[in-house]
């Protein structure tokens, strides 16, 4: 499928962003995963570098590729590099549609820049088409749902057999295209049970976007969030 190419392509991109670094953060999902295998081919480039999984789905990815893995540190990672569902023009980004969001999140948090590698079908003007995963409690998340169905529509990953790596739900909220997703973002995140919300704002400081023939480069303001 071209779309893998264009994913396969930006992860290929991203080599000569970590080689060299020390700690670097992992995210998750297919995108990702050709990120890793890149990684595990010019894994003698690699050999002083520890990874931070993001999932478990990325460790084992890590591990089979034969990778340093480092599940705790001080200070903050040189870099993460992840994907994205959504990334509007200037670098906020939808996330966690692998149900990785708060981990994604932390890790990023904890990273000096955060490098974004997608194909061109992730690039949107403004964010909501997708929707916004939204990790919630299994504890009385019924309650947790009807308090966000009072703003949105929202339904459950699997109608509820979703589990994410911390063992909570998955849901997703559909908001529309939103003009003010730092809105969205208080809303949802000031709702007790709500675990992480993805929508990331102020997180990506540069984005290797690939498609037909080309990969594009962006740089962003990090911390920058509208
Ligand atoms: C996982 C994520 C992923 O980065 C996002 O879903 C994009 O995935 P893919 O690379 O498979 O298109 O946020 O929680």
């Amino acid at each position: 499928m071209i779309q893998d190419d264009y994913k396969q392509a930006a992860a290929r991109e991203s080599l000569r962003n970590i080689r060299g670094k020390q700690l670097i953060g992992i995210g998750t999902g297919s995108t990702v995963r050709y990120l890793i295998d890149e990684i595990g081919k010019n894994k003698n480039d690699f050999s002083n570098s520890f990874f931070v999984p993001t999932s478990t789905d990325t460790r084992n990815r890590l591990s089979e590729n034969g990778l340093n893995i480092v599940e705790d540190f001080v200070g903050k990672a040189e870099i993460s590099v992840d994907g994205c569902d959504e990334i509007d023009p200037i670098g906020n980004m939808i996330k966690g549609g692998g149900g990785a969001l708060t981990r994604e999140k932390m890790v990023a948090f904890s990273s000096q820049e955060m490098l974004i590698i997608a194909d061109t079908g992730k690039s949107v003007n403004k964010l909501g088409k997708y929707g916004v995963p939204v990790e919630i409690l299994p504890f009385l998340h019924q309650k947790t749902l009807e308090r966000i169905g009072e703003y949105y529509k929202v339904e459950l990953r699997e109608n509820g057999k979703f589990r994410t790596d911390n063992g909570n739900l998955l849901a997703l909220v559909h908001t529309g295209l939103m003009d003010k997703p730092e809105l969205v973002l208080q809303q949802m995140k000031n709702i007790p049970g709500v675990v992480e919300v993805g929508i990331f704002m102020g997180f990506a400081s540069e984005s290797i976007i690939c498609g037909e023939n080309s990969c594009i480069r962006k740089k962003y303001n990090k911390g920058k969030k509208n």
